[in-house]
């Protein structure tokens, strides 16, 4: 029986995957969900999200994906890992994505295709397309330029491609010196980590959410301990969580305190969170 149903819980808690219903809404993830769908609103064009490995930048986009689900108005593309070999590449994922097409006789024939599609949709009738490229930081430098390129499209009032860019800060390296690039930027918002209180509110939350009424896991302690050792990032977060769960059930034990946490991390689990740089400053007991 897997651990969470030993538990009472009806679904597994502290699950890796960026799924909306277990999206705790953070000061920061907040704001930054706030000022994409206004530029997306706004048709501002290109938007640039930054944030370190595991901050939720991908669960972000989901949620983004998620709040404008059902509105007709808005035509959204993802693309979740732009490692393409080629512009065409990007561009032709753009095509069969937005069902443009997929045979195109020339790069130049499908951009083409990809103006006109643009220029339909965004001032005849009137929709907003969104193209989200996640794992920005793979981009290459010709697809950079393709992004600036469909940007170059726009009417009097807007632009005609909104692009949405999540990434980690290495993204920020390869683009500095590519101004005609960073100066179309409207939005440029770097995601922070989570504070004491609110890494205790998320783990609250995706208890609840995953069915846990009134109890309490974890105890003051541990919580503290957990944030200590994560500073405060979600992906961290929720593995110590993870693994502590596990323990409890493994353990017979009904909460689980500072000596669970601090097990995990002395005892070989802590590899697996090999970006917790301090770890060894952690009081060991
Ligand atoms: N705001 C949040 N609330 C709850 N869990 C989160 C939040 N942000 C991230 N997580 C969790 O952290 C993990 C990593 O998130 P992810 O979006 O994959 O990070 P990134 O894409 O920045 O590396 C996932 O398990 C996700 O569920
Ligand atoms: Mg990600």
């Amino acid at each position: 029986m897997s651990y969470y149903r030993a538990l009472g819980l009806k679904k597994e808690p502290f699950s890796t995957s960026p799924d909306p219903e277990f999206f705790y809404r953070s000061s920061s993830h907040d704001r930054a969900l706030k000022k994409l769908e206004i530029a997306i609103r706004l048709r501002r064009g290109l938007s640039v999200i930054i944030g370190d490995v595991g901050l939720g930048k991908t669960t972000l986009s989901r949620m983004l994906l998620q709040s404008f689900r059902g509105d007709d108005d808005f035509v959204f593309c993802a693309v979740l890992d732009p490692d393409f070999n080629t512009e065409y590449e990007l561009l032709l994922r753009l095509a069969k994505s937005l069902a443009i097409g997929e045979n195109f006789s020339s790069p130049r024939q499908l951009k083409e295709s990809l103006e006109r599609y643009l220029f339909k949709a965004g001032v005849e009738d009137n929709k907003t397309v969104v193209l989200v490229i996640d794992e920005g930081q793979k981009l290459a430098a010709e697809n950079i330029e393709v992004i600036r390129t469909l940007l170059n499209y726009e009417t009097n009032e807007h632009k005609l491609l909104q692009v949405i860019i999540l990434a980690q800060v290495e993204l920020l390296a390869k683009i500095k010196n590519i101004h005609n690039f960073t100066n179309r930027i409207s939005l440029n918002y770097r995601i922070g980590p989570l504070d004491e209180k609110e890494t205790r509110a998320m783990i609250e939350f995706r208890l609840a959410q995953a069915g846990l009424r009134g109890e309490n896991l974890f105890t003051d302690g541990a919580l503290s301990l957990i944030f200590q050792c994560s500073r405060g990032c979600p992906r961290t977060i929720t593995m110590l969580c993870h693994d502590a769960l596990e323990r409890l059930i493994m353990d017979d034990k009904e909460i689980v305190d500072e000596g669970v946490i601090n097990d995990l991390i002395k005892f070989s689990q802590i590899k697996k969170f090999s970006h917790i740089g301090h770890v060894e400053n952690v009081e060991m007991k």
